[in-house]
């Protein structure tokens, strides 16, 4: 058989209720680094009297005992292969029965991170998606939910698994999770882990006691995982009204872990660098990442956990809806618009820029080999923008009663998105037919805008959207498009509220009348849809924008697209900038505005960004004419406002104890973003200052990172890693870090270098990541004509396959925008490509990956 036969293609359309129902799951764990017990006892009903019973459960399970009511079946009715077990109906009982299973697995010999695996001496779990069959013999899919109770044998002195604490001595732990859940949802933990402790009352009185596990010594490192533990639990009170469900709320650290973390019931699972942080070894990216990623578990207990997904075509129903509520969160916890600019500035990075290419797929996929492959972008970041534009069709209280109702009708359920669109179809009463196609179509709408103003107060905006074609989806119908616009006058006033025009046919136009004089049309506020946008405007109504638009977005927006103007001339050799320089300093010269606001207006776009940009205005982005343009705007308007970013060098200097709140960061983030630009005049010195005297990671970093561009980091490099060469997750940013800056020359050989050393550890998915990332992230040393960057890739994407394939697979999306190059480096790209689809017994992930971007 081939691999594509033993694993065909999964369908939506194919979705079938599973004929059993599994009213308890009862666990026995015995275990041992290369010899673990599993002992499953499932309590299970048939639905359909003719069914064989069909578990799940992956080639690396020894089975060792199978019984059904304490009898073992006929060899002859019992089937096994690579991935599942079979039990013939003939052999079942009519009513209810108990299946025991009993398998050894070999926890140590698990590289892949999947199922029950070491991580530095500690076992833990990672079951989503498809992680519980390397575990034991199961229905693992989301639908199928059960009560669980878990017994865990272990010399080992913490042992935890979901829900309750049942009993706990030496040796010995058992557990019980009385809701109901699917397996990907199953945890269990068990090593010499120290707790930092707190506790939470509920609104309702519930006691819950609080627990964040870490390695020893890692203690000090966990207080501010806590602190956000806290208010993520009373943010969901206040707004959504949720409150939390159990006794006990585990957090976990571990070192090694595929992706950030997981929403395991009652025991979450995190990736060691989003729990752990000090200002010595943590920047404020890295606070607020983690207060947002604690927030996002916590909120997947009701969005995702007692609510999850039928199947998993119903991804983004969880990931799209948390991913809003974090977003909410971190919003209403720090700075709404520069919470909302940072997010758009991610969602065009990484989500438009996978709408582009070869990996586009719908918010909810109809097909897919293997699902791993779809915890992307798109089902999460856009999943998220259509949640926005749902609320904002609906209005904030229709949004509120959708979510109450969805809340009510569906707890306990394996829920779809045509479960979720009816909630709200219900509670508003509107039809959302056109707007689902936001779920299953492709693709990121053109939304182009002209403006007719008649000279005596008659404004009418004509609109026209287009999607262009993505794989397999030629055809695209018109989509309903919320667009928020406002007017402003010539003096700076506004003259019209921001209004949500919806837009729902190919061709529509809007009117205003009674207007004094001809105003400047601020158009998709807040980014109320995700589109891009193309309209008829030049640099002067751009600056005026970036002076007076009342809507902060917007504001920005009008100087992110004077910078990229300038640039995109700029790179295909033409002359701009000067209208972006003049009224970006004007920006920064605003003492009363958020420090975080002008800095980001003050840092210009990446590489990545200036090539989509080109791309999708049918150029061909040549990145080393884009590096240079981007050198040479920064360090004009470095020379013409030397004294204003001086005096923010100095005047955002932050005095006292550090601290991660959003006030102090804000003003670091605008220090930075003038070192940055300074450095590129001062020859290094500000930065060699700043990195020795700095007592805080974010501005060492970024002093780090300006030495390197001049060329005379080693000495910083060297004194870091002698202060921290223990420090994993600060090794981490060591690495990428030289990566990342590295002249684009140099940057394949600097990777290869680093990738030689000692303390590589390329097993460790951060490291890897650390690297690779890195080099993925420096454009120009990325896509150098010369090949070395690909090549460097593909050869690592092959080494690190036969260990990890979904972090092969992952990487491999470094390729995704490979078809908007250059002959010379599409046929580069192609051949690695081809060289990776030609290794022998490569995994699933990183197949699907690769023929997915060689189609
Ligand atoms: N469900 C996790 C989250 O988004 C992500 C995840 C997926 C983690 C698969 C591990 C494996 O919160
Ligand atoms: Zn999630």
């Amino acid at each position: 058989m081939t691999q594509a036969e033993k694993h065909p293609v999964q369908y939506l359309s194919n979705y079938r209720p599973y004929p059993f129902a599994v009213e308890e799951t009862r666990l026995t764990f015995v275990l041992n680094p290369d010899d673990t017990e599993v002992r499953a006892e499932l309590a299970l009903s048939p639905v359909d009297q003719n069914a064989d019973l069909v578990l799940d459960g992956g080639k690396g399970l020894r089975l060792i005992a199978l019984g059904i009511d304490g009898q073992e079946p006929d060899p002859a009715h019992v089937s096994r292969d690579d991935e599942r077990l079979t039990i013939a109906a003939a052999a079942l009982p009519d009513g209810p029965f108990t299946l025991a299973t009993t398998v050894r697995i070999d926890p140590s010999a698990n590289t892949a991170f999947e199922g029950l695996y070491l991580s530095g001496g500690m076992f833990c779990t990672q079951c989503e998606a498809e992680g519980f069959r390397h575990i034991t013999f199961y229905p693992d899919r989301p639908d199928v939910m059960a009560p669980f109770r878990v017994r865990i044998h272990s010399d080992l002195p913490v042992l935890l698994s979901n829900g309750n604490p049942v009993e706990t001595r030496q040796g010995f732990a058992e557990w019980h999770d009385p809701w109901p859940k699917p397996a990907y949802l199953f945890a269990l933990v068990a090593g010499d882990l120290r707790a930092i402790s707190d506790a939470f009352q509920t609104a309702s009185g519930r006691d819950v006691a609080l627990n964040v596990w870490v390695r020893p010594g890692d203690e000090t490192r966990a207080g501010f995982a806590m602190e956000s533990l806290i208010k993520s639990m009373k943010w969901d009170e206040q707004v959504y009204g949720r409150e939390y469900d159990l006794d006990v709320f585990n957090i976990v650290a571990v070192d090694d872990f595929n992706m950030g973390a997981m929403e395991n019931k009652g025991l979450n699972i995190f990736n060691s660098k989003l729990v752990l942080a000090s200002p010595e070894t943590a920047t404020d990216l890295d606070y607020e990442r983690i207060e947002a990623v604690i927030a996002h578990e916590y909120f997947h207990n009701w969005t995702g956990n007692r609510i999850t997904c039928r199947d998993w075509f119903q991804l983004c129903l969880k990931e799209g809806l948390t991913v809003f509520r974090d977003q909410q969160f971190t919003s209403d916890m720090r700075s709404a618009p520069v919470k909302r600019i940072a997010d758009v500035q991610t969602l065009r990075a990484r989500q438009f820029r996978e709408d582009q290419g070869p990996l586009a797929h719908p918010v909810r996929p109809d097909h897919y080999e293997e699902i791993n492959n779809f915890y992307t972008a798109t089902v999460y970041e856009k999943g998220a923008e259509v949640i926005g534009m749902l609320k904002r069709l609906v209005g904030d209280e229709g949004y509120a009663r959708a979510l109450d109702l969805y809340f009510d009708r569906h707890d306990g359920d394996a829920a779809t998105i045509e479960d979720w669109l009816k909630v709200f179809e219900d509670a508003t009463g509107r039809d959302l037919t056109q707007f689902k196609r936001w779920y299953t179509d492709a693709g990121t709408p053109h939304l182009t805008m002209t403006e007719e103003w008649d000279g005596k107060g008659g404004l009418v905006l004509h609109f026209e959207q287009q999607t262009p074609p993505t794989p397999g989806q030629d055809h695209k119908p018109p989509r309903v498009i919320p667009i928020a616009t406002g007017l402003i006058g010539p003096n700076g006033d506004e003259v019209a509220a921001t209004r949500v025009l919806e837009m729902t046919e190919a061709r529509q136009s809007f009117s205003f009348d009674g207007l004094g004089a001809r105003p400047v049309v601020s158009v998709l506020r807040g980014f109320s849809a995700p589109v891009v946008l193309h309209r008829q405007i030049d640099d002067a109504t751009r600056a005026f924008l970036l002076a007076h638009d009342t809507d902060p977005f917007s504001r920005w927006e009008a100087g992110r697209e004077l910078a990229l103007s300038a640039l995109t001339a700029l790179a295909q050799g033409q002359d701009a900038g000067d209208d972006f320089i003049g009224s970006v300093a004007r920006l920064a010269a605003e003492d009363a505005t958020d420090p975080a606001f002008r800095a980001l207006c003050l840092n210009l776009p990446g590489e990545e960004e200036i090539a989509t940009r080109l791309s999708s205005l049918g150029h061909v982005p040549d990145p080393d004419a884009i590096h240079a343009a981007r050198d040479g705007l920064a360090t004009r308007l470095a020379q013409a406002n030397h004294e204003l970013l001086d005096r923010l060098y100095q005047d955002m200097a932050v005095d006292g104890p550090y601290s991660p709140d959003a006030q102090p960061a804000a003003k670091r983030s605008l220090r930075i973003a003038a070192l940055g630009l300074l450095n590129r005049i001062d020859g290094g010195d500000r930065a060699e200052v700043l990195f020795g005297t700095a007592g805080n990671m974010t501005e060492r970093m970024a002093a780090l990172a300006c030495l390197i561009r001049r060329g005379r980091g080693q000495a910083a490099l060297d004194a870091m890693l002698d202060e921290f060469g223990d420090n994993r997750l600060v090794m981490d940013k060591w690495f990428s870090v030289q990566v990342m800056a590295a002249p684009s020359d140099d940057a394949a050989a600097i990777a290869e270098r680093l990738s030689q050393r000692q303390d590589f550890d390329w097993k460790n998915p951060n490291r890897f990541r650390a690297l690779l990332g890195g080099l993925a992230a420096n454009h120009a040393g990325f896509h150098h004509a010369g090949g070395a960057g690909y090549a460097f890739t593909a050869d690592w994407l092959m080494r690190v396959d036969a260990v990890n394939p979904q972090i092969a697979a992952r990487m491999s999306t470094a390729f995704e925008t490979w078809p908007r190059y250059d002959e010379n480096r599409q046929q580069l790209v192609r051949e690695q490509l081809q060289r990776v689809a030609g290794l022998t017994d490569i995994s699933r992930n990183l197949r699907e990956m690769v023929s997915r971007m060689l189609e």
